[in-house]
């Protein structure tokens, strides 16, 4: 039986790049985006599910893992991948952007895994995290302070959940 990864933020970059990888590799893709109705491509592709999910949006994540799980039967893997980056000098950064940047970077990682986890049929446990450049380059330049903050934040999450 193929397996299933289910992405978040799969409209562009990161996130779509690796729905496509899984699709052409025989997985199973639950590719979500903020704005289904604007992707054509992905939703053309075999095995591709293609839903709503905004990691603000508590019931769009678990709208999300019922529809994969109604598609798909499980979810093996969760890739972690909606986010962005707010940059500035911290001296012109109010706590507004920085809350913003932690709310989605961190407080929507969370929550997404939170959701996939209490579904019973989640089995592996195995959690991929965002991928991001901080093994490359541990500490930012100064603009990049408030969205450095949420990587230490999430940091431990991965050893933690495969325990
Ligand atoms: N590329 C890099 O060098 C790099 C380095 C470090 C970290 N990262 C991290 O890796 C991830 C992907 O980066 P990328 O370069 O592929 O960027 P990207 O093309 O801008 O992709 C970011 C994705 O996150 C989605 N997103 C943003 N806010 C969201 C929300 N509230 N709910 C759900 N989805 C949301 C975006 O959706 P919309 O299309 O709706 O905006 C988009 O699909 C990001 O988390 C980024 O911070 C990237």
């Amino acid at each position: 039986m193929s397996k299933t990864i289910m992405i978040s933020g799969a409209s562009s970059g990161i996130g779509r790049t690796t729905a496509e990888y899984f699709q052409a590799k025989g997985w199973n893709v639950v590719a979500t985006m903020r704005a289904p109705e604007k992707e054509t491509e992905l939703t053309e592709l075999e095995n591709v599910l293609v839903t709503r999910l905004d990691v603000q949006d508590s019931a769009s994540i678990e709208d999300a893992v019922t529809a994969g799980i109604a598609r798909f039967g499980k979810i093996d893997v969760l890739l972690n991948n909606a986010g962005y980056g707010a940059y500035g000098l911290l001296e012109a950064t109010p706590n507004e952007k920085i809350r913003w940047q932690f709310d989605v970077n961190v407080i929507g990682l969370f929550a997404t895994t939170r959701a996939v986890l209490r579904s019973q049929l989640f089995r592996s446990r195995r959690t991929s995290f965002k991928g991001d450049a901080s093994g490359a380059r541990p500490v930012g330049d100064p603009p990049a302070v408030a969205r450095s903050a949420p990587r230490a934040a999430c940091s431990h999450t991965p050893a933690v959940l495969s325990k």
